[in-house]
This record gives C-alpha cells, structure tokens and sequence, in this order.
C-alpha cells in the first residue's frame, strides 16, 4: 500500500507549519488506505472531502502565517493554493458520480505529487524567508 512517510527532508523549518503538513500527510494516507481497503465511492467522497476540509483551514493558516512575516510571494502562492481547493472540488464532484480504480490512482498520484511538490518548493521558500532554513 501507497504510503508518505514524513521525513526531515519536508520540514520547512517552522513548527507550525511542519504540524499542519504532517496531519495533511495523515490525512493523505488516510485516503491511500480506503483505496487499498476497496472502499466505496461514498467513503471516498468522504474521505477526499475531509482532506479538502483540512486543506483548506492549512492554508488560511498559512497565508496568515506568510502575511505576520511579510513574505513577498503571498499573492501567487495564495493561487495556487485556491487552484489545489478547485481541483479537489472537481474530483470530489468526479467521485460523486462513482469511483473506479483509475480514478483512485488519478487523485492519489496527482495529490501526492502536488503535496510534495508544494512543500519542497513553494513551501520551503517561506521557511528561507524567515531564515528559519538556508
Ligand atoms: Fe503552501
């Protein structure tokens, strides 16, 4: 089974952000295990719709966050955050309608790879702002 393991490599230097990304990643394996489990499109729905729940409430977090330091990039980070929040509305707009092993496997790659991409490098950028990370 899919699973992200939280490692050092993704902290972004600042505890409460690092907190928040590690639920996120939870809640992301979360989602892994009901499709491994063979769950239904209900519970998936379900459970997608509580990632993006989560997600959403990280990112004000985090937009705060970047506003109380002053980071310059608040503006262009901040769409691509509201960009993740209108692509998991699609896909949970897709799973309502059913839920197909190829559509699991669409929104487990495509969220892993947009988290991870995102705190590697979007993220990162706040944490060497602050100076917290070189
Ligand atoms: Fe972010």
């Amino acid at each position: 089974m899919r699973t992200i393991n939280w490692n050092d490599d993704l902290s972004v230097g600042i505890a409460e952000i690092d907190e928040d990304h590690r639920h996120l990643v939870q809640y992301l394996n979360d989602l892994f295990a009901a499709c491994f489990a063979g769950q239904g499109p209900a519970v998936l729905k379900k459970t997608l719709a509580h990632v993006k729940e989560y997600t959403r409430v990280h990112f004000a977090h985090e937009e705060d966050y970047m506003r109380k330091v002053g980071f310059p990039d608040l503006q262009s980070h901040h769409e691509q955050h509201a960009e993740l929040i209108s692509e998991l509305d699609d896909l949970i707009e897709e799973f309502e309608s059913g839920a197909d092993h190829e559509l699991s496997n669409k929104t487990l790659q495509f969220l892993e790879d947009w988290l991870l991409h995102h705190i590697l490098i979007e993220d990162k950028r706040i944490g060497r702002h602050t100076g917290a990370i070189d």
